[in-house]
């Protein structure tokens, strides 16, 4: 099992969560770790680079902050360019067919913010449900998604834990 985590944060070097969990997949030899807001900071995205690359893993991976209750916006244009007609979907946009795909993000509000009646009303499911939605039209499996929630609170220790967990997340069988 291959597995290609595609990371967008914007400041990873300033980063409290996602550089952290970054660093601790860093470990893993079937793992590859690609920073999209530092091999492309002018926004220019490879498509055909992008697309070859993907070919090569059986399981993708977002990693992001979250932010506007979605993902930074280099990952939307990454979507918008890479996700061709007649590549990923279409009649003959079979590319992404079987592969699996995860959602790990991190946000600012806690769990209990994100349920019916919480702050924010909408649970993580509800609001990553764009994700999966893509994720079926390009024909491949949504997994479990991985989520670190109240990080402004979280202690060293705590950040620590979350991190030996998202790395057992990322390569579990599901
Ligand atoms: C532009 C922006 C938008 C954000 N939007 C949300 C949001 O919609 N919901 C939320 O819970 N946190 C939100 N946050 C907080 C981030 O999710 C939080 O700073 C991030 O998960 C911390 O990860 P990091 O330490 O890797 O940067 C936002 C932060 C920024 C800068």
């Amino acid at each position: 099992m291959k597995t290609l985590v595609i990371i967008a944060h914007p400041n990873l070097e300033e980063s409290n969560i996602n550089r952290i969990l970054a660093s601790r997949l860093e470990t893993k030899t079937d793992v590859t770790i690609h920073k999209l807001y530092e091999v492309y900071p002018d926004g220019n995205i490879d498509v055909e680079y992008e697309q070859a690359l993907l070919l090569k893993y059986d399981r993708i991976v977002f990693q992001f902050p979250f932010y506007w209750y979605s993902s930074p916006s280099l990952l939307k244009e990454w979507q918008d360019k890479v996700l061709t007609y007649g590549w990923a979907y279409g009649s003959e946009g079979n590319a992404l067919h079987g592969k699996e795909f995860m959602i790990a993000t991190s946000t600012g509000g806690p769990e209990t913010a994100y349920q019916a009646g919480g702050f924010n009303h909408f649970s993580m499911s509800e609001l990553l449900k764009p994700f999966h939605a893509t994720a079926n039209l390009t024909g491949m499996r949504f997994l479990p998604i991985f989520t670190v929630q109240g990080v402004f609170r979280l202690t060293e220790e705590e950040i620590s834990e979350q991190a030996d967990a998202y790395v057992q997340h990322v390569v579990a069988a599901y």
